[in-house]
């Protein structure tokens, strides 16, 4: 069993990178964004204690999102291994998933600030499926998203003050990481600001080194 991590700012590309990798690969993707958006939206404690700091773009605190993940590990898709997306983001993240499942690759989608607001504020996705798309850069074809039930969703923290408390905490607190798996030696960066193909073609040929 062996995981990957996909790595960067907020809108770098992670989520929509993680959908065509998982067709690729097979890995599962595991958001820990996604499964807090799930958590807020029925309720949880969980949801509960992450709303605020989500909503300010604030990290939610280490111990919520470790054992968030200890137990999406365990479930029956991850025994081969996942594709985490947004996790880890700070040290503490990392050293406890060291301990949970062995990384093989850490997958930096680099891009820089001053593309960031456009792309977050532009983002739309299906309510249903999940797919991620963009008013001018990745609008929704004429097939539609690929489910039967589209519906179109933004998110509550896709604004631009939002954005920029987001970025902020990035640079403060989950780029120090790169350093960390740098060190490793299982770091690599790919040039997020091209063509979203050419970026999935350059993170499979890192799969397969
Ligand atoms: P999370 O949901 O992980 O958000 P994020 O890291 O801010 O990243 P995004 O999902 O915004 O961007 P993305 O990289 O997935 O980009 P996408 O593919 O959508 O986290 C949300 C919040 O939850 C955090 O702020 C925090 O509060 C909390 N949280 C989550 N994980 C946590 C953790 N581990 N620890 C603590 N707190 C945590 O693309 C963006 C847009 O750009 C789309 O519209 C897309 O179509 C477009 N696009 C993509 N690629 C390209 C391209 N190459 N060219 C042009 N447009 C592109
Ligand atoms: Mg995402």
């Amino acid at each position: 069993m062996s995981s990957i991590v996909l790595f960067g700012p907020p809108g770098a590309g992670k989520g929509t990178q993680a959908e065509r990798i998982m067709d690729a690969t097979g890995l599962p993707q595991v958001s820990t964004g996604d499964m807090l958006r799930a958590a807020v939206k029925a309720g949880t404690e969980t949801g509960m204690v992450a709303k605020g700091f989500m909503e300010s773009g604030q990290l939610v605190p280490d111990s919520v999102i470790i054992d968030l993940i200890k137990d999406r590990i365990l479930e029956d898709d991850a025994k081969n291994g996942v594709m985490f997306d947004g996790f880890p983001r700070t040290i503490p993240q990392a050293e406890a998933l060291a301990e949970i499942t062995p990384v093989t690759h850490v997958i930096a989608i680099e891009v820089p600030d001053e593309r960031i607001v456009e792309r977050i504020c532009g983002r739309y996705s299906c309510a249903n499926c999940g797919s991620v798309f963009h008013d001018l850069f990745n609008p929704i074809g004429d097939d539609g998203c690929g489910c039967e039930k589209w519906q179109e969703k933004r998110r509550s923290d896709d604004n631009e003050a939002t954005v920029n408390s987001r970025l902020n905490t990035y640079h403060e607190q989950t780029s120090p990481l790169a350093e960390w798996y740098r060190s490793k030696g299982i770091f690599h960066a790919v040039n997020g600001d091209r063509a979203i193909d050419e970026i999935t073609v350059d993170i499979l040929a890192v799969l397969e080194r």
